[in-house]
C-alpha cells in the first residue's frame, strides 16, 4: 500500500466543504490519478457544530489553524479561510516553516504577500500552489506554468469577477439600472461580505496581479494595478456602447511593454461579437497570448463549491504525484521587480457627453479633441426632447494623457452639460 497524502483543511465554507466531498466521494479515482490515496487528517473552521452536508467526524478537529498547519499527520496544509492577513497568513507561514506543502485559494493573501510566501516555501523545500485563487475552476495558472511554458507570454486578459459580469450583463439584458441589479446580486448572495471587493475591482485586481507575476516572471505587485470598479457604469453607457457595437466588461489586462509592466483592471468596451463580448452572467474568461501559441481562450465558472474545489484538488493531486512547480512558475529568487508602466498602451476611447443643443457646440468639442491630438473615428448624436443633446464619440487610438487633456478642456466648455464619460476600448 502506497503512503497516503494527508491533508489538513482550514476553512470549511463553500470551498472547504467541496474539497471534503471530493476527497470522500472520489477516493478511488483520486488514488488512481495521484498514484497514492489522498486522505484528510484534520480540519479546522470557525464553528465546529454546523450542518455542512458532509460528515467530518472522522477527522481530528483543531480550533487553531496554526496548530492544524503544523500537525505531524498533515503533509499538505489546505488554506481555505480567506483574508489577506490574520489566521490565514499566520497558518500558511507556520505550515511552510514546518516544511509542509500549501494549497490555497486565497488571492488577497498572495496579492499582498505572494513574494514573501513563495520565498518561504522555497527555502523550506515546500511548494505553495494557488490555482483556486484565480478564476475558480479555470486551470489558468497551470496553463501558464505548464502548458504554455514554452512561450513568451505577451498579454493576459480576463473577466475574473463573476459578480461584476453578472451585474453588467443583467443591466444589459433587462435594461435595469446599476443600483437595482446590485441589490438583486445581493439578494442572490453573489456579493462578497465587503461588496467593494467585487464592484470596486479589488478581487479581480488581486487575481490579475497573480497572473501577471506568473506570466511575466515578476514579483506580485498588486499596489501597481490601476484599479477602477463598475460603480459608475450607467444603463445609458451600456445601451450606447451596444449601439456602437460593444459590450462593457470589467476587464483585467496585464502586459509587459517597453515602458514597464502594465496592469489594469477597469471597465472597458470590447467588441460585442468577440469571445469576451459574448461572455454572459457569472462566468469567467481568461485570454492568454504567447509568442508561439498566439491566443488561448479559457472560459468557465469563476466561483462556487464544485469549480473552486476542483481547482484545489488539481493542486493537491500534483503534489501527490510529486509534480512540484514553483509558486509563480520560476524560482522565487529569480522573479524580477518590474517597473510599473506609468501610462497605458494607447487605445481608442468611447466618450459620452451631453451638449447644449446650440450652434457650434459640436464644433467646440471637435476643436478641443483636435487641439489635444485626439482624432475622431465615429460620432453619433441622438434625437432628444430637451435642450441637451446626447453625443457619443469613438476616438482613434490615443494616449491616456492626450485624452485627459481633452477631457479637462471639454469639461470647461460652456456647451458641456455635466462631465463627459470616457471608457477605454480594448482590442481583443
Ligand atoms: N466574488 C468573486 C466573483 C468570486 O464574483 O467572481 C471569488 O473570487
Amino acid at each position: 500500500m502506497t503512503t497516503p497524502l494527508r491533508l489538513g483543511i482550514a476553512g470549511l465554507g463553500t470551498v472547504g466543504t467541496g474539497v471534503v466531498k471530493i476527497v470522500r466521494q472520489k477516493a478511488n479515482l483520486l488514488a488512481d490519478r495521484a498514484g497514492r490515496p489522498i486522505a484528510i487528517s484534520a480540519v479546522s473552521a470557525r464553528t465546529r457544530d454546523k450542518d455542512r452536508g458532509v460528515n467530518i467526524s472522522a477527522y481530528a478537529w483543531e480550533d487553531d489553524p496554526v496548530a492544524l498547519a503544523t500537525r505531524d499527520d498533515v503533509d499538505v496544509f489546505v488554506e481555505l479561510m480567506g483574508g489577506s492577513d490574520g489566521p490565514a497568513k499566520a497558518a500558511t507561514e507556520a505550515a511552510l516553516a514546518a516544511g509542509k506543502d500549501v494549497v490555497t485559494a486565497n488571492k488577497a493573501m498572495l496579492a499582498h504577500h505572494g513574494q514573501a510566501l513563495a520565498e518561504a516555501a522555497e527555502s523550506a523545500g515546500a511548494v505553495l500552489r494557488f490555482e483556486a485563487a484565480v478564476a475558480g475552476g479555470i486551470p489558468v495558472v497551470k496553463a501558464l506554468t505548464e502548458g504554455l511554458a514554452g512561450n513568451d507570454i505577451t498579454r493576459v486578459m480576463g473577466v475574473m469577477n463573476g459578480t461584476c459580469n453578472y451585474i453588467l450583463t443583467r443591466m444589459q439584458s433587462a435594461g435595469l439600472p446599476y443600483a437595482e441589479v446590485f441589490e438583486e446580486a445581493n439578494q442572490l448572495g453573489y456579493l462578497e461580505a465587503d461588496p467593494t471587493l467585487d464592484v470596486g475591482g479589488i478581487d479581480a485586481g488581486h487575481k490579475l496581479s497573480l497572473l501577471a507575476a506568473t506570466a511575466f516572471g515578476c514579483q506580485v505587485d498588486f499596489a501597481s494595478v490601476e484599479l477602477e470598479g463598475i460603480e459608475r457604469i450607467t444603463i445609458a453607457d451600456i445601451r450606447h456602447a451596444a449601439d456602437m457595437g460593444y459590450r462593457i466588461k470589467l476587464l483585467g489586462v496585464a502586459q509587459m511593454t517597453g515602458r514597464g509592466l502594465e496592469q489594469r483592471m477597469s471597465p472597458c468596451l470590447v467588441p460585442k461579437n468577440s469571445p469576451l463580448g459574448q461572455l454572459e452572467g457569472g462566468t469567467n474568461m481568461v485570454v492568454l497570448e504567447g509568442d508561439q501559441v498566439e491566443q488561448i481562450v479559457l472560459r468557465g465558472p469563476g466561483a462556487g463549491e464544485g469549480p473552486t474545489a476542483s481547482a484545489v484538488m488539481g493542486d493537491v493531486i500534483d503534489i501527490a504525484r510529486n509534480c512540484r512547480v514553483c509558486t509563480f512558475g520560476v524560482p522565487a529568487g529569480t522573479l524580477t521587480r518590474a517597473t510599473p508602466a506609468k501610462t497605458a498602451t494607447p487605445a481608442p476611447y468611447y466618450l459620452r457627453m451631453a451638449l447644449e443643443d446650440k450652434p457650434g457646440a459640436l464644433a467646440k468639442v471637435a476643436t478641443v479633441l483636435g487641439n489635444a491630438g485626439v482624432s475622431i473615428d465615429r460620432m453619433r448624436q441622438y434625437r432628444h426632447a430637451d435642450s441637451t443633446a446626447p453625443v457619443l464619440i469613438v476616438t482613434h487610438k490615443t494616449t491616456r494623457d492626450a485624452l485627459d487633456e481633452a477631457l479637462g478642456a471639454m469639461s470647461r466648455l460652456d456647451v458641456m452639460a455635466g462631465t463627459p464619460v470616457a471608457l477605454r476600448i480594448e482590442s481583443v
